[in-house]
C-alpha cells in the first residue's frame, strides 16, 4: 500500500500492504459476473420501439408486423409511428432543403470523400448550426430525417461535378431523394420500392448503431452527436456496409455454377459472406423476405435476381453443412442490395441510404433513452498486470 503524506513535499513511502482482513468463513467469494463478448445475449435496455424476435424471424414496429407496414404503410407514417407510438394515416415526411451551412460544408468536401463520411459531416454541421438541446424531440428527429436525403443527394451530385437540385415537396422522402440524385422526377415504381426499403431499414432494436446512439444520448448529449456516432457504427462492413459488398460478391461469383466453389473457399479462408448471418436472427430475416418480394416486382431485376436466388440457395446449403451448430440465414442486406441497385443507386451509396432509413429508429430510440435518463456504463473484467511500482528513475 502506498502512503501519500499530507505534506506534499514528503517522500511517498511504499509501506508493505497491511495484511488483508481474513475473509470471514460465511462470506463466500461473489460468483464472477458473466462476460459476454460483444454483449451477445445481454439485455441492455427496455424498449417499446421495435421487437426483433430472432428465434421466429418476426419484426414488429410498435407492435405492427414489418410485412404489413411494407404493404400498407409509407415511410412517413412509419417514422411518425416510431417517434410517437401513434399510427396516423395523414402523417407525411417530405424532403427538406439542405440548411445553408451544411451546403457550404458539402461544397468543401473532396470528391473522393466516403459517402458515409459526407452524411456524417452534414449531420455534424447541422448540429453546430441548429444546436439541438437535450432531451431530443420529435421535431428534431423529423428535421434531421427530412434534410438528410437532400444532403446526401447534393454531395453525390457535387462529387460528380453537378450542381445540387432543390427538393420537390410534392414527392415522398424516398421519391424526393431519387429526384435530387438525378434531377428528374422518379419512376413511381422506383419511388415505391425505395419507400418500402426505407420502411424495412427504419428500425431494428438494439443493433450496434442504435446502441451507439443510445449511449451518447444517455450522457445527456445531443441528437446530432448521437446520430453522428450511429453513422460511424453503421459504416462498418459487419453492419450497414454489407449491401455494397453483396453486389461485388455476386459479381465475383459470376454465375450460380461457380457459387459452390466460391462459397466453400471463402468460408475456408474465414471470410464473411455478406448478406448472411445475424447476431439475433436464427431464422430467415423477415426483412429479406419483404425486400425479395419488392425486388421481384421491379423492372430489369429479373436476371440479377435469378442469379441471387440460386447463389442464396447454395450459400444456405453450404452453411448448413459446414456450420451445423450455428443457424446462419439470409439477412436484410442480401435483397436490400437488389432493391437499391434496382432503383439505380451506385453501391457506395447503399450504406448512407441505409442510414437515411435508420434515422427514424435512431430518433425514436434517442427520445426513449432520454426519457429513461440512465447513463449507460457497463463494467469490464480487468485482465491486465497486477499492481506494481513504477521502476526507479534512471532505469
Ligand atoms: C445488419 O444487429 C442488427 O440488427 C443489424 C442489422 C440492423 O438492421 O441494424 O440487422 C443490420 O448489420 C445485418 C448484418 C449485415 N452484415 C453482414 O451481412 C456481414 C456478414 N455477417 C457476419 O459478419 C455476421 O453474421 C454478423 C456480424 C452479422 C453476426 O455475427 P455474430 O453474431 O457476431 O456471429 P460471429 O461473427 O461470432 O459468427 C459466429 C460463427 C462464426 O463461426 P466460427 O468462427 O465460430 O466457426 O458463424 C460464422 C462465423 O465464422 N458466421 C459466418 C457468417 N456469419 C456468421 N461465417 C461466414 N459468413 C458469415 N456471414
Amino acid at each position: 500500500m502506498t502512503t501519500i503524506s499530507q505534506n506534499p513535499a514528503a517522500p511517498i513511502v511504499n509501506e508493505p500492504a497491511a495484511a488483508a482482513p481474513a475473509t470471514p468463513p460465511e462470506a463466500a467469494p461473489k460468483p464472477e459476473r458473466p462476460y459476454s463478448p460483444g454483449l451477445e445475449g445481454v439485455i441492455a435496455a427496455e424498449t417499446a420501439v421495435g421487437y426483433v424476435d430472432g428465434a421466429n424471424g418476426r419484426l414488429l414496429y410498435r407492435g405492427y408486423p414489418i410485412g404489413q407496414l411494407v404493404e400498407k404503410g409509407t415511410y412517413g407514417r412509419v417514422a411518425e409511428l416510431l417517434w410517437t407510438g401513434e399510427w396516423r394515416k395523414s402523417a407525411r415526411l417530405v424532403p427538406a432543403p439542405v440548411p445553408e451551412p451544411v451546403m457550404c460544408a458539402l461544397y468543401e468536401l473532396p470528391s473522393h470523400t466516403h459517402p458515409m463520411d459526407a452524411l456524417r459531416t452534414a449531420v455534424s454541421v447541422w448540429g453546430a448550426w441548429r444546436r439541438p438541446h437535450w432531451p431530443p424531440t420529435v421535431d428534431q428527429a423529423r428535421e434531421v430525417t427530412a434534410f438528410a436525403p437532400s444532403a446526401l443527394a447534393a454531395f453525390h451530385r457535387l462529387r460528380n461535378g453537378l450542381e445540387p437540385v432543390k427538393p420537390n415537396p410534392k414527392l415522398s422522402l424516398a421519391g424526393g431523394f431519387l429526384q435530387q440524385l438525378t434531377g428528374k422526377d422518379p419512376d413511381p415504381a422506383d419511388a415505391r420500392a425505395l419507400d418500402a426499403y426505407f420502411i424495412v431499414g427504419a428500425e431494428h432494436g438494439l443493433n450496434a448503431s442504435t446502441f451507439t446512439c443510445r449511449v451518447i444520448i444517455s450522457t445527456r448529449s445531443d441528437l446530432a452527436s448521437a446520430i453522428c456516432g450511429a453513422i460511424g457504427a453503421l459504416k462498418g462492413p459487419l453492419h450497414g456496409g454489407a449491401p455494397a459488398e453483396v453486389v461485388s460478391q455476386l459479381h465475383e461469383i459470376g454465375s450460380p455454377e461457380h457459387a459452390e466453389k466460391w462459397v466453400r473457399e471463402a468460408i475456408a479462408r474465414g471470410d464473411r459472406i455478406m448478406g448472411f448471418g445475424h447476431r439475433v436472427y436464427r431464422a430467415y430475416d423477415p426483412r429479406a423476405a419483404a425486400l425479395r418480394k419488392v425486388a421481384e416486382g421491379m423492372a430489369d431485376m429479373a436476371e440479377w435476381l435469378d442469379v441471387a436466388v440460386k447463389v442464396e440457395d447454395v450459400v444456405l446449403r453450404v452453411f448448413g453443412e459446414l456450420k451445423p451448430d450455428r443457424v446462419i440465414k439470409t439477412n436484410v442486406e442480401y435483397y436490400a442490395a437488389a432493391v437499391l441497385q434496382g432503383v439505380g443507386l451506385p453501391p457506395d451509396l447503399f450504406p448512407p441510404t441505409f442510414a437515411l432509413a435508420r434515422m427514424a429508429g435512431w430518433g425514436a430510440h434517442a427520445i426513449e433513452q432520454a426519457s429513461a435518463d440512465k447513463l449507460i456504463r457497463p463494467d469490464a473484467r480487468y485482465v491486465g498486470p497486477a499492481e506494481m511500482d513504477v521502476p526507479a528513475l534512471g532505469r
